[in-house]
């Protein structure tokens, strides 16, 4: 028996012809899609068989056959396209995956009822991008980008000892499990890191249960503030993602110390705390998660505002399908998600979430998708909001913020975001250990023309 997937008909369209499958084989809902999409017409075999497999081309050059970088060195990046003579497709799965038995109809996202804008140019690779800190966030954060394989070279940094570089190697050795070539580098510096696209930082203390994101506060900015510091040094045209929590006023921690552009200096807990509310939602309304839609906006912490006159399911508003008692208790519960986490594990907060949401941010940079997303970042009066760093729909393109979205949303919503956004401004004052940067060092242009580098 044989499996036939997309890459089946692609290649039967390409001979010009047929797809022959044996009697028992199986040919995945993918496969038929894309085969109706390309006219290519699927014939079982009377003999039963599965046709000779064609001659497969000699695989592409691979990184992993160059010899491993020693612990610590800075290899120089080769970008030539000899090293990407086989991209993956930045395709996401047919939806006709997800759509196995759901009587919905088809689901529309937030972006797509926002703007029509194109979607970017394909995606280049990238050389570098840096993850600092090898704890479990920042470990599943690189894990998943050296996955993506669209990144010559991912580095982990830690202090901790050989951490690093012994959690490198060892998303190294699953290379082959995972199909990606990318190479995977763990050092103790940003130095030794060399220059990078991407800084993702995510190094701090995490929270123990009872404690809050702000208890975190002190500690975690002498840390960022350090790493960023260091980043811009070896780094100075990067885009830097803060992980780091609590999130909002580390993020702008990070931009007053980087002294870098707001549109290069943008916090990671939208995506997350979003993804949160979706998972909760469609476990809640019996529905694939990919067909719930919501965007988690304001702080990532008790100001977290979820406008539920925003999320749909199958393209329907929210309050169509659920009851009402029951999306507050989503929306709070999503609130909570961080802390719930905290509670079950005893030590240590989330990761797999977290660091697979920074991932999913850096993606979309480098694929300059048209996606939009909640990411934290210093609004120029969009949503009347010039206080500061807050959660807010947004666009991002190879050099971070490329544009903040301005969606509908009710007069309740908008006054708790822009509550959040003042609370988030009040605590960066009073951890303000760098002076005052005024907010405006982007000037009145519009983000998504300051976003082009
Ligand atoms: C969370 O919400 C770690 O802040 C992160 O789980």
């Amino acid at each position: 028996m044989t499996v036939h997937g997309a890459d089946s008909v692609d290649e039967a369209h390409a001979a010009g012809g047929r797809l022959v499958v044996g009697r028992s084989d199986i040919v995945t809902p993918l496969a038929r899609e894309r085969a109706r999409d390309l006219g290519v017409e699927i014939v079982v075999d009377a003999g039963g068989t599965s046709p000779a497999a064609p001659p497969t081309p000699p695989p592409p050059a691979s990184r992993l056959a160059d010899p491993l970088p020693a612990a610590g060195s800075t290899p120089a990046i080769p970008r030539t396209a000899t090293l990407f003579d086989s991209p993956p497709p930045a395709t996401s799965p047919s939806p006709a995956l997800h759509r196995r038995g759901a009587p919905l109809p088809p689901q529309v996202r937030i972006d797509r009822l926002i703007d029509d804008r194109a979607p970017g140019p394909a995606a280049e690779p990238v050389g570098r991008v840096t993850v600092v800190g090898a704890g479990n966030v920042g470990m599943i954060t690189a894990m998943r980008l050296a996955e993506s394989d669209r990144i010559d070279e991912v580095v982990l940094v830690d202090i901790a000892g050989d951490r690093a570089a012994g959690i490198a190697l060892d998303i190294t050795h699953a290379s082959p499990l995972l199909g990606f070539s990318t190479r995977v580098r763990g050092v103790r510096t940003l130095a030794e890191a060399g220059v990078s696209e991407y800084v993702v930082i995510t190094a701090g203390k995490a929270r123990t249960p009872g404690m809050s994101r702000t208890d975190l506060v002190d500690t975690n900015a002498a840390i960022v503030g350090a790493l960023t510091a260091d980043a811009v040094a070896t780094s100075p045209d990067a885009v830097l993602l803060i992980v780091t929590n609590p999130l909002d006023e580390m993020t702008q921690h990070a931009w007053q110390v980087s002294g870098l552009p707001t549109d290069r200096v943008i916090g990671m807990a939208g995506v997350l705390d979003s993804s949160r509310f979706e998972a909760l939602s469609a476990l809640a309304a019996g529905v694939h998660p990919d067909r719930v839609d919501a965007v988690a906006l304001g702080s990532h912490g008790a100001e977290m505002v979820l406008p539920v006159s925003r999320a749909t399911v199958a393209g329907r508003p929210i309050t169509d399908v659920l009851p009402g008692p029951m999306i507050d208790e989503l929306v709070d519960r999503a609130r909570n998600s961080g802390a719930e986490v905290v509670g079950l594990l005893k030590s240590g907060s989330a990761f797999f979430a977290p660091g697979l949401s920074a991932a999913r941010m850096v993606l979309a940079m480098i694929d300059q998708s048209d996606d939009v997303l909640a990411a934290t970042v210093a609004p120029a009066g969009q949503y009347g909001i010039t206080a500061g760093y807050v959660g807010l729909p947004v666009r991002l393109n190879r050099s971070g913020l490329a544009q903040i979205v301005e969606v509908p949303l009710s007069d309740a919503e908008l006054a708790e975001l822009r509550g959040a956004a003042a609370s988030i401004a009040e605590r960066v004052q009073a951890l303000d250990t760098v002076g005052a940067r005024p907010l405006d060092t982007v000037g009145a242009r519009p983000l998504d023309t300051v976003g082009a580098r």
